[in-house]
């Protein structure tokens, strides 16, 4: 039940105290009270941000057993803005990006994916390009990984100098810790290519991911691919 605040412990963490919040997904260590401090601060936020309470008028462009995808135009009722607006926040912190602005906020199409327990677990905004340098395939560093090579896949990736032909822009892609590895970015995706250009089935070459995060890159390139 999301409502219990129910600890898991993290195995691999274990060693040093750190524990996850069942229900925001929060790591911080159990036996620090800055911590707790911290988590109490950040957990009814999170949850209040993601919470899906149901519209009036829902533009659903895709259902799943697990859930549904709706998508926020600019022009949408000011509730499903605000939506769109906290949960790109929440993701953005994350990310460690800054501003919360579009570089073109009339064109973006943000699609939010809502699970059974009504809460907002995918956000994706997607916007229209026309150009993009592609991501180029880097030899595979991660063998033998250790605490350093962690610092190694910050690094920028190397971009090609070509510029290639694309439509569609994704500028964040977000899905919430506990619910990741299950195909929610990979729906989201799916779904982008069929709805963002009406009447036409965007290509994989024709979607390009804007900076990609390790997890980003990751994803993308097990997307590209398949
Ligand atoms: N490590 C290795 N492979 C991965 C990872 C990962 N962290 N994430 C996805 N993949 C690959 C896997 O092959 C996976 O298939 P599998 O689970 O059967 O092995 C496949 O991609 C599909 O993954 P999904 O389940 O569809 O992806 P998910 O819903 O977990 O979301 C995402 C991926 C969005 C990157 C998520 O991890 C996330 O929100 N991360 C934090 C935020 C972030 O970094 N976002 C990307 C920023 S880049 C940008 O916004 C343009
Ligand atoms: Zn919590």
């Amino acid at each position: 039940k999301q409502d219990d605040d129910q600890l898991i412990i993290d195995a691999g963490q274990k060693q040093f105290g750190a524990m996850t919040c069942g229900s925001c997904g929060m790591v911080y260590s159990a036996d620090n009270p800055e911590d707790h401090f911290q988590h109490n601060q950040f957990h009814q936020r999170f949850l209040e941000s993601i919470k899906f309470v149901g519209w009036k008028k829902e533009r659903v462009v895709a259902e799943f057993w697990d859930g549904k995808i709706l998508l926020v135009m600019p022009d949408d009722p000011k509730y499903a803005i605000k939506k769109a607006e906290d949960v790109r926040r929440v993701a953005d912190n994350e990310l460690g990006f800054q501003q919360v602005t579009l570089s073109r906020p009339t064109q973006a199409k943000t699609y939010l994916f809502i699970n059974t327990d009504r809460m907002v677990v995918g956000c994706l905004v997607a916007e229209p390009i026309r150009q993009a340098y592609r991501v180029l395939e880097q030899p595979d560093r991660h063998k033998d990984m250790t605490k350093d090579d962690f610092m190694e896949r910050h690094r920028a990736w190397c971009c090609s100098t070509v510029p290639e032909q694309a439509v569609c822009g994704i500028s964040r892609i977000w899905v919430f810790s506990l619910a990741r590895r299950q195909g929610i970015a990979t729906r989201m995706l799916d779904t982008v290519r069929s709805t963002f250009t009406y009447g036409s089935h965007l290509t994989k070459e024709e979607i390009a991911f804007s900076d990609p995060t390790p997890d980003g890159k990751l994803f993308a390139t097990k997307y590209s691919n398949t």
